[in-house]
């Protein structure tokens, strides 16, 4: 498909980057890549954070943009890691998470990823979620963060051990899907 449309997408993670990339070319939006090292605004919940983020980078680069922020959230542990995700998968990695789920009855969790398109017409914000539960250690070794522990609604195979099952079900496609769709009848 001949690609026409491109929005920057701004993240730190290449992962992200490639992941997004692959879901939206079937509906002919490329991305380029914005490395952007902008510190995210401090909250609770990824749609605002990617939502003022989005907002305040499209203040300063002035061209249809994307900001993507996402999460783990454990019912059992308080909907722990949430918004704070990147920093505990930093400080306490999948170990960290498998010795605080060790004698937990409930292992249910979902990912949940908020992306916010911003462009001189305002922004908006598109989500979507993936549950399943994180299993007893981790297993395979595609994708990242915290794919090896987290097992699908359903399945029996991590998402690091299943790439493409990831690719087709996970949070990030719901999201950007939803996405998509809105903007292939939007006139920027
Ligand atoms: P942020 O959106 O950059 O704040 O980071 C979200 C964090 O959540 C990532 O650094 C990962 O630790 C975790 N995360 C988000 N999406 C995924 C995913 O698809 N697989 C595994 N971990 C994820």
């Amino acid at each position: 498909m001949l690609m026409s449309i491109k929005i920057l997408f701004a993240t730190g993670n290449a992962h992200k980057f490639a992941e997004a990339s692959a879901m939206l070319r079937p509906h002919g939006i490329g991305l380029q890549r914005l490395d952007s090292k902008r510190g995210e605004i401090r909250a609770e919940d990824v749609e605002q954070v990617a939502l003022a983020s989005a907002k305040s980078l499209f203040a300063e680069v002035k061209k249809p943009l994307i900001v993507e922020d996402s999460g783990l959230f454990i019912p059992s542990l308080n909907d722990f890691p949430g918004a704070y995700s990147a920093w505990v998968q930093k400080k306490l990695g999948n170990k960290g998470i498998l010795k605080l789920m060790k004698n937990a009855a409930d292992r249910s969790a979902y990912f949940k990823a908020c992306v916010a398109y911003a462009d001189k017409k305002g922004a908006r914000t598109f989500c979507g979620e993936v549950h399943g539960s994180i299993c007893e250690s981790e297993r395979g070794s595609a994708g990242f963060g915290y794919d090896p522990i987290f097992v699908p609604a359903g399945e029996t195979q991590t998402f690091a051990e299943n790439e493409t099952l990831k690719n087709r079900i996970s949070h990030r496609f719901n999201a950007f899907t939803a996405f998509a769709r809105w903007y292939s009848n939007y006139v920027p």
